[in-house]
């Protein structure tokens, strides 16, 4: 069954087809990818996204949730546990919102419940973040979540024709 999520504010639920809507509004907001490393420029492309979304359930690979407000009405963002690797213990963690819902504490709240989430009924023990250095909402993010730097991974992408930096953050179930 869909782990489905409850926080103070917060409804984490499954993403279903119709979410597509709100998934391609989001990928293709200039404010969004600006630091996001996936965008689409148009609505079918974005199925691609989609079935990422439902193959990580189906394959057992990792967990994605849509956040949404207490009674459903409202969709903020993604947050999503992929490339989870049994084996080792860890998985990513990933995170979007529709730029309207920004600096309302939405993201921590939403990753606070998956990070326990993670660590208490995944068996996680290490969760890993990826961030452009310039990208000071999801640094701060991350850092207050917990997550410790690790270092940059120099000029190791192009992006719009310019390489570009990804940090790397993680954090460490210190419990199991
Ligand atoms: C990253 C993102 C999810 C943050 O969401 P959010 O709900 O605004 O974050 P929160 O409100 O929970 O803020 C967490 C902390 O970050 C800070 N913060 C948020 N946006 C910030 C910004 N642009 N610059 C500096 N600090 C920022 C907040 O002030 C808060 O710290 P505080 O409590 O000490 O004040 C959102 O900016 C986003 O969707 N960005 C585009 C997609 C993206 O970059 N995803 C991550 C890819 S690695």
């Amino acid at each position: 069954m869909f782990p489905t999520l409850h926080t103070h504010r917060l409804l984490l639920r499954e993403i279903i087809a119709e979410d597509i809507h709100k998934v391609f509004e989001g990928l293709s907001h200039p404010d969004v990818i600006k630091h996001y490393g996936i965008s689409f420029t148009t609505f079918d492309a974005t199925q691609e996204q989609m079935d990422w979304y439902a193959n990580m359930i189906k394959n057992d690979t990792g967990r994605c949730w849509a956040i949404c407000s207490k009674d459903n009405s409202i969709f903020y963002g993604v947050i999503t546990l992929p490339f989870w690797e049994k084996q080792h213990r860890k998985a990513e963690l990933g995170y979007w919102l529709l730029p309207a819902f920004w600096k309302q504490n939405i993201a921590t709240e939403a990753a606070q419940i998956v990070i326990e989430y993670a660590f208490n009924k995944m068996n996680i023990h290490r969760l890993k973040a990826e961030t452009e250095d310039d990208n000071f909402g999801s640094i701060a993010t991350l850092k207050k979540l917990g997550f410790l730097y690790e270092g940059t991974q120099r000029e190791c992408e192009i992006k719009d024709g310019k390489f570009i930096n990804l940090e790397i953050y993680a954090l460490l179930n210190k419990q199991a």
